[in-house]
C-alpha cells in the first residue's frame, strides 16, 4: 500500500467541525487582515512558548528576515548560522544586506556545532542563528554563554520545532527573538502561508509589527519604510484550533517515531536519530542515515513508500551562493551527512502498520 510523506488530508478530516466553525466565524465577520483573531493567535501562541509577545507574519521566512531587520543586522554585518538548513535561514540574513558565515554541524544531532563559533567570530559578527532541525532544539547553553561573551543577538529559526523542549523550556524562549514558520506541513501548519516571530523584548516586538505593516500603526502614517507581511486572519483561525492539538499531535509523532527506533534498532548499517540528552524532540522529521541512501531511496520508492531528503546539497554549494567562493569539502559533516540522510514518513496520523511496513521495506533493502 502506498505511504505518502505526509497527510494533511486525514488530520483535516479529524478536526474538520472545529475548523470550520473558525472558518465560517472568519467569513462571517468579514474581516480577512488583522482583527480579532490575529491578536488572540497571537497572544496565545506567546503563552504556548512561554515569552511576552508573538507577532504573526506572512511566513517562517519573513519572520527570520523581519526579525533581523528589527534587531539592527544589516549591510557591513555577518551572522553565523549551519549550512546544514532550508535556505530561508541563509537568504534571510543576505536579505538585509547582512553576510552569512557558516559552521558546521555536530555529526550526531545535525544541529550547530557549537565548538566552532568562536573561530567563525569577526568584528563584524552581529548574531548567531542556532536552527533547531527536524524538530531537535540546537544546544542552546554553549551558543548562549558565546553570545552573550561576545555581545551577540541570538535568533532562534524555529521553524520545525514548535513545542520542542530544551532543557525543560520551549524553545523559542532562550533567543533574543524566535522565528516559527506555518508553512502547511510543519508540526503546527496552516492552510496557506504563516509564520510568527516571539520575543520577552518589547521594542523588538513592536518594531516586527510596524515593519509587517508598512511602518504603520495607524492608517496612512508610516512611520518607518516596512513590507507587508502580515498573518491572514483566516490562517490565525485556523492556527488557533490546530494550536490546541498541537502538544498531542507532537506526542504522537514521538510515539511513532519511537516505533521506527524499536523496528530499526537492529537494521545495520542504519543510523537513527540521536537526541541529545534533556531534549525533547518533536520529529518534524524522522531522519535516518544509510550509506546506500540513494538506492535506499528508490527502493522504498518501489514499494509506494515515500521518503524526502531533507536537504541534498549544503546551502554554500548551491548556485545561489556561489559568490562566497565556498567549495566542496569546506564543511564535511554537513556534507557527509547530506550525501547518507533520508526521511522517513512520520506524521500523527500514520499509523502503526504503516510504520511496521516502512521498517519492513527498509530492513529487506538492508538484507
Ligand atoms: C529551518 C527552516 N527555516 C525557515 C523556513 C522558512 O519557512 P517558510 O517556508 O514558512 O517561509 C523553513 C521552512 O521550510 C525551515 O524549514
Amino acid at each position: 500500500m502506498r505511504i505518502p510523506f505526509v497527510d494533511l488530508k486525514h488530520q483535516y478530516r479529524e478536526i474538520k467541525d472545529e475548523l470550520q466553525e473558525a472558518i465560517d466565524g472568519v467569513l462571517e465577520k468579514g474581516i480577512f487582515v488583522g482583527g480579532e483573531e490575529v491578536e488572540w493567535f497571537e497572544e496565545e501562541f506567546a503563552q504556548y512558548c512561554g515569552v511576552r509577545f508573538a507577532v504573526g507574519v506572512g511566513s517562517g521566512t519573513e519572520a527570520l528576515h523581519l526579525a533581523l531587520l528589527a534587531c539592527g543586522v544589516g549591510s557591513g554585518h555577518e551572522v553565523i548560522t549551519v549550512p546544514n538548513t532550508f535556505i530561508a535561514t541563509t537568504e534571510a540574513i543576505t536579505l538585509t544586506g547582512a553576510r552569512p558565515v557558516f559552521v558546521d554541524i555536530d555529526p550526531e544531532t545535525y544541529t550547530m556545532d557549537t565548538g566552532q563559533i568562536k573561530s567563525a567570530i569577526t568584528e563584524r559578527t552581529k548574531a548567531i542563528i542556532p536552527v533547531h532541525l527536524y524538530g531537535q532544539p540546537a544546544d542552546m547553553l554553549p551558543i548562549l554563554a558565546i553570545a552573550e561573551r561576545h555581545k551577540l543577538l541570538v535568533v532562534e529559526d524555529a521553524a520545525q520545532a514548535h513545542g520542542a523542549l530544551y532543557r525543560g523550556k520551549k524553545v523559542g524562549g532562550f533567543g533574543t527573538v524566535a522565528c516559527f514558520s506555518f508553512y502547511p506541513t510543519k508540526n503546527l501548519g496552516a492552510y496557506g502561508e504563516g509564520g510568527a516571530v516571539v520575543t520577552d523584548h518589547e521594542e523588538i516586538a513592536q518594531r516586527v509589527m510596524l515593519l509587517r505593516d508598512h511602518g504603520s500603526r495607524q492608517k496612512y502614517s508610516h512611520e518607518i519604510e516596512g513590507m507587508n507581511s502580515r498573518l491572514d486572519t483566516l490562517q490565525a483561525a485556523i492556527l488557533r484550533v490546530k494550536l490546541r492539538h498541537l502538544d498531542r499531535w507532537n506526542q504522537e509523532r514521538r510515539e511513532r517515531a519511537a516505533l521506527y527506533d524499536t523496528l530499526l534498532q537492529d537494521a545495520k548499517g542504519v543510523v537513527r536519530p540521536t537526541i541529545r540528552e534533556g531534549s525533547t524532540h518533536v520529529y518534524h522529521l524522522y531522519v535516518i542515515r544509510c550509506t546506500e541512501r540513494d538506492r535506499l531511496r528508490e527502493h522504498l520508492g518501489n514499494t509506494g513508500i515515500v521518503t524526502g531528503i531533507h536537504y541534498p546539497t549544503p546551502v554554500y554549494l548551491q548556485p545561489a551562493y556561489g559568490y562566497l567562493g565556498l567549495s566542496e569539502g569546506t564543511y564535511p559533516v554537513t556534507e557527509r551527512v547530506a550525501a547518507e540522510i533520508l526521511s522517513l514518513p512520520l506524521y500523527p496520523e500514520l499509523r502503526r502498520e504503516d510504520v511496521e511496513q516502512v521498517a519492513g521495506e527498509l530492513k529487506e533493502f538492508i538484507g
